[in-house]
């Protein structure tokens, strides 16, 4: 088990545009490991790569909906993209582990369905709804070095950080 360090909001690789995986070696099957091992520790339900530092596109989410009667999905995707989403968009609220003790009700398709490959090197098609379709969406937005926070209106997003910063006294 491999806990690796989680970058918070200000690190460079956050904002940063992953780059595709060439191909699904050993190694990346190692970070995908220590990913899930990263993402129980701080018991979130997604992580992206950037996130653990490695520019990257791979993302983890183990997501348990109650509106499924608990059912968990369990995936990890390498080079996802999002083929559908639906025209309807849910609102609900968002956290992330990049940006800890910030939370905000988030505006996203409520049905996606992605294409990525998985862990070893197969293609795979996921059609999510619920939670799984906004947590899938938190983390891929991750890939293109984009936090849920630029999914916000400037001025609400301009208050949380001042909040944020000051919480975490950087001002
Ligand atoms: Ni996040």
């Amino acid at each position: 088990m491999a806990v690796l360090e989680i970058e918070i909001m200000g690190a460079k690789v956050l904002r940063e545009k992953a780059s595709p995986v060439g191909t699904v070696t050993d190694e990346i099957r190692i970070l995908i490991r220590d990913m899930f091992d990263t993402m129980y520790d701080a018991e979130g339900i997604g992580l992206a790569a950037p996130q653990v530092g490695i520019s990257q596109r791979i993302l983890v989410v183990d997501v348990a909906d109650e509106e499924e009667g608990e059912e968990r999905h369990v995936h990890a995707l390498v080079n996802p993209v999002v083929v559908e989403a639906s025209r309807e968009t849910g609102k609900e609220t968002e956290g992330c582990l990049s940006i800890p003790g910030l939370e905000e009700t988030v505006t996203r398709p409520l049905q996606v369905v992605i294409e990525a490959l998985s862990p070893d090197g197969e293609p795979v098609r996921i059609e999510a709804d619920g939670l799984l379709a906004r947590a899938l969406q938190h983390e891929l937005d991750h890939l293109d070095g984009v936090l849920f926070i630029d999914r916000l209106s400037s001025l609400k997003r301009g208050i949380l950080l001042r909040k944020w910063r000051k919480g975490r006294g950087r001002s």
